[in-house]
């Protein structure tokens, strides 16, 4: 896997803002949304486009397009949600799907509960979002249910990577022949017993959505 953490002041300034506890749910989910842009401008540099032509008030000339098939998003309920917003507003023509996952607390396992995908992935761009990559369980799930649908190019954008995490993902897909990117904006430290990230941010559904 090729893991590229998004080195920018601004990305680490929001980020900073992000993790303060005192942020509140609006701001949070502001913050969350910039930098899904910031980060989906470094994660989409390899995206797919095809020439066209266009014709200016003055000449045709040559340009691009996004491809055929187009890339699709794919946030991670519940929180991936606070992401799409910012990569659809980078990716207007990007179509869109959506996997349901949550992780057991006890085993730290994570667990497939609904999926609204196109059932053919064939030559798809993915972009997976998920605002915490923790231990891994839920990326590597999602990735090989892409590449099973067909996907052949992954990138996984998150705000923030644990060490153990990313190390289990490269670990579980070092198989796979498809390739598979993580943009991420911050690798912390470390989980902690409960899979919680270190300094991280708490639990990002429920500082986006409320607790549930
Ligand atoms: N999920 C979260 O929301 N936060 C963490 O720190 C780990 C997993």
């Amino acid at each position: 896997m090729r893991v590229h953490v998004a080195d920018h002041p601004l990305i680490a300034h929001k980020l900073t803002r992000l993790r303060d506890d005192r942020t509140d749910s609006p701001t949070f989910r502001r913050l969350a949304d910039e930098l899904v842009t910031l980060l989906a401008y470094e994660a989409t540099r390899e995206v797919r486009v095809q020439e066209c032509e266009v014709v200016t008030p003055v000449a045709t000339t040559r340009g691009v397009e996004l491809a055929t098939p187009k890339p699709l998003v794919v946030p991670i309920l519940r929180a991936g949600l606070g992401m799409l917003d910012g990569m659809v507003r980078l990716l207007p023509t990007a179509e869109v799907g959506f996997l349901g996952m949550v992780r057991n607390e006890e085993t730290l396992e994570a667990h497939t509960y609904a999926n609204r995908l196109p059932a053919d992935l064939d030559r798809r761009q993915c972009y997976v979002v998920d605002p915490m990559l923790a231990t891994g369980g839920t990326l590597v799930d999602a990735v090989r249910y892409l590449v099973d649908l067909g996907a052949d190019d992954i990138t996984a954008i998150v705000l923030i990577a644990a060490p153990e995490g990313i190390a289990r993902v490269e670990e579980a897909l070092a198989d796979l022949q498809v390739p598979v990117t993580l943009v991420t904006g911050a690798i912390d430290e470390r989980l902690d017993e409960n899979g919680y990230i270190v300094p991280g941010l708490g639990d990002a559904g429920d500082r986006l959505y409320g607790v549930v």
